[in-house]
């Protein structure tokens, strides 16, 4: 592979992942991913933003071949996905100095033992000259690490902005050709690894708009040429307001609850509430996480197992803990043989989604009548708080 410019003097020297599957032995990634680095040639120094990750280091290197010098290379991530050949760069580059915040310095040496005297560090805000083109660092913490930040390139006005705004999406297109699919894809990034952070993330996106750019270049999946479509995403997705929209995760052994999850979703369906429900037996963790994003209303569906909840559902509110999204109301629906605490362990799991929690409906056996009545007054309840909240769908 040969580097391609995106613009005069800017280089995509970037691997793509096409058959990884799996990020952190936990994210799916069913559209694989890549790994961009860019370089950027000034009239009097070079720089290398970012590498890749290191199973990928000789498709960064193929793409340096003829590249006598490099004079700096900027680590906006200490996560080993983008810095993971630092050492293998500086190795082939002696003379280069690496470019972070202070914080991914620290980092640095701790995750690949970068020598110390190697380090430039930066300011938010300051600026370092290639000749006729200047380097502005913009410190965007917690995109997702605390140590994070973004390079804006005045003159291109382009905006390389590491994991922030980036997509798991492997393509052979350097620049978004269709905005839809990338839109599923950022936001499954989004949802995954962003979410947590949603009110810093609020601030980083102000400092964003306020400069004039032209193009963002992330560090995963496509550039964009048209900025404004995941800028707007991003305000919609880390703005404070849910959206009329229930999301049920569910699990069920002999079709007690998940016969109580057909009555809830089509109660609420009815009432004009939007609703999607996600068998745990097989389902894409991503989507669920995509669904959280919008979601008013959480909904855990589970059996009863040695008197707790499923695990399938225990591992799933944990992760909705995690990710704290803006949902409002949660509850559990589900049955039970003879003694269940599952509705009190659900609740217990989930601290971080600061919810009003709402009654929980669980029934003994299989759901009789007025299970379904207490079904059908839940469903009166979410439609009404979301009324209340006046959002939209
Ligand atoms: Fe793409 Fe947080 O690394």
């Amino acid at each position: 592979m040969n580097a391609r410019e995106i613009k005069k003097d800017i280089f995509y020297v970037g691997a793509v992942d096409w058959d990884r599957r799996l990020f952190d032995s936990l994210i799916p990634l069913p559209d694989g991913t890549s790994y961009n680095s860019y370089l950027v040639r000034g009239s009097e120094k070079t720089v290398l933003l970012d590498t890749v990750d290191p199973a990928m280091t000789g498709v960064l290197f193929s793409q340096l071949e003829g590249v006598a010098a490099i004079d700096y290379l900027v680590a906006h991530h200490a996560e080993q996905d983008h810095s993971g050949s630092i050492p293998d760069v500086l190795a082939k580059y002696p003379k280069a100095k690496v470019v972070c915040t202070p914080k991914a310095k620290g980092m640095l040496i701790d995750l690949l033992r970068v020598p110390e005297d190697r380090f430039v560090t930066v300011g938010d805000g300051e600026t370092l000259s290639l000749g006729n083109k200047v380097l502005e660092f913009i410190h965007t913490p917690w995109v997702h690490w605390p140590e994070t930040m973004g390079t804006y390139l005045k003159e291109d006005r382009i905006f390389f902005s590491c994991d922030f705004f980036g997509s798991h999406l492997a393509a052979s297109n350097l620049f978004v050709t269709d905005e839809g699919r990338v839109y599923e894809a950022a936001k499954r990034y989004y949802a995954e690894i962003m979410m947590p952070f949603r009110t810093t993330i609020q601030k980083n996106l102000e400092k964003v708009k306020s400069r004039d750019i032209q193009m963002i270049a992330p560090s995963h999946g496509p550039i964009y040429p048209r900025p404004g479509f995941i800028i707007d995403a991003y305000a919609d997705w880390v703005s404070d307001r849910p959206k009329n929209v229930a999301v049920i995760p569910y699990i069920s052994m002999h079709g007690s609850t998940a016969g109580m999850v057909q009555y809830l979703v089509g109660s609420l369906s009815e009432k004009g509430v939007m609703v999607e429900q996600f068998n745990l037996a097989d389902t894409d963790i991503g989507k669920l996480a995509i669904s959280l994003v919008d979601a008013a209303t959480v909904v855990f569906g589970t059996p009863t197992v040695h008197v707790g909840p499923h695990p399938k559902i225990v591992y799933a509110a944990h992760l909705a803990n995690a990710l704290r999204p803006k949902a409002k109301f949660a509850t559990v629906i589900g049955s039970f043989g003879w003694a269940t605490k599952a509705a009190e362990q659900i609740v217990g799991l989930v601290p971080g989604l600061k919810v009003e929690v709402l009654p929980p409906v669980i029934c003994k056996g299989a759901p009789r009548e007025a299970d379904f009545k207490a079904l059908e007054d839940l469903a009166q309840t979410i439609v009404k708080k979301h009324k209340e909240l006046n959002l939209a769908s």
